[in-house]
């Protein structure tokens, strides 16, 4: 009876990790890059003690019911973790366990990506030249916003905030932050951050990065409201979780101009993107790669892995969620 179901291909260091926690013949791997079909997961899962998942897999009640009373760890391969019913989890005695830390220089700078990428429209600027319609120098072909001295405003301001807010020193800017719970005077200095409302943030930013969990809370945090009390020229970022934004609203205020340019990570149904989005040239789109590089996935991977093999040994997993079920 396999131990472990893995929903997806996994690095070679981390597999190892796991066949040495439960046997060769107990690693239950889907050797493939996409998603596993529900009904293929639900049959799969029953009888193993633990999952090996990704964000996109819903881990519900229903799933975890399907595997059954010895399932003991699901291990998300992200830091994100709301694909999963934890509550429900908590209830059975499952521990929930993500990789968090590892990837958060990695997902800082897919978000540098996008906000440099929507204020100099760099998408858009190659289509045009392999559409074959550059002819010449112009002198307002393809304007777009300065960086240099101007406000950015991270919203959360966890670990992966705190990184966006490091990278923009080189850009000599001015870091506003909204969070829960605000630094102590001496965490903002040292990180060169000011606090601000979440109102003075959207009025006063030129950038706005997202970077809080997904939560009921944040879900739908930014809508209509928050983009028209943005400046006309901000570029707005998201590579936290596509539910806290409102897309139909996004997709009206890129179209109207009512802000300048996006660039995304990630979206409320993925892998569909809303086609108002895809209709705006000043929307930057990336297929959910925050954390997409070797070195990073790798050790996020590994991670995953620690985790399970702690908890089928009987040990605290390192990065457990919810560790009243210890
Ligand atoms: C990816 O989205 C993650 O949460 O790690």
């Amino acid at each position: 009876m396999p131990k472990i179901l893995v929903t997806r291909w996994v690095p070679e260091s981390a597999a190892r990790i796991l066949t040495e926690a439960a046997g060769r013949e107990k690693v239950l791997a889907h050797a493939e890059e996409h998603l596993m079909p529900r009904g293929e997961l639900l049959a799969r899962a029953r009888g193993v003690e633990a999952l090996f998942t990704v964000a996109m897999d819903a881990v519900d009640a229903e799933l975890m019911d399907a595997a059954g009373p010895q399932l003991r760890a699901v291990a998300n391969w992200a830091v994100g973790y709301d694909n999963i019913d934890v509550p429900a989890a908590t209830a059975r005695g499952i521990a929930v366990c993500n990789t968090p830390g590892v990837l958060t220089e990695a997902t800082a700078e897919i978000a540098w990506a996008l906000l440099m990428s929507a204020a100099r429209r760099t998408g858009e600027a190659e289509r045009f030249l392999r559409a074959g319609n550059w002819k010449s120098w112009g002198p307002r072909l393809l304007l777009g916003v300065d960086l240099y001295e101007k406000t950015l405003g991270v919203f959360g301001l966890g670990n992966i905030g705190k990184a966006v807010a490091r990278r923009a020193r080189g850009f000599n800017m001015r870091v506003l932050y909204h969070k829960r719970t605000r630094l102590s005077a001496a965490e903002e200095r040292a990180l060169g951050v000011a606090y601000a409302d979440k109102a003075a943030l959207l009025a006063q930013s030129d950038f706005i990065s997202l970077h809080c969990p997904m939560t009921p809370e944040t879900r739908h945090a930014f809508g209509a409201p928050e983009f028209s009390a943005m400046k006309s020229s901000a570029v707005f970022v998201n590579t936290t979780r596509g539910p806290v934004v409102d897309e139909a609203a996004l997709a009206h205020a890129l179209k109207s101009g009512a802000i300048f340019a996006a660039g995304l990570d990630v979206y409320e149904d993925e892998p569909r993107i809303h086609p108002g989005l895809l209709a705006c040239e000043n929307a930057v789109l990336l297929p959910h790669i925050g954390s997409a590089t070797d070195e990073t996935r790798t050790r996020m991977a590994e991670m995953a892995a620690n985790n399970i093999a702690a908890r089928l040994r009987g040990k605290a997993p390192p990065n457990c969620v919810n560790p009243e079920v210890l």
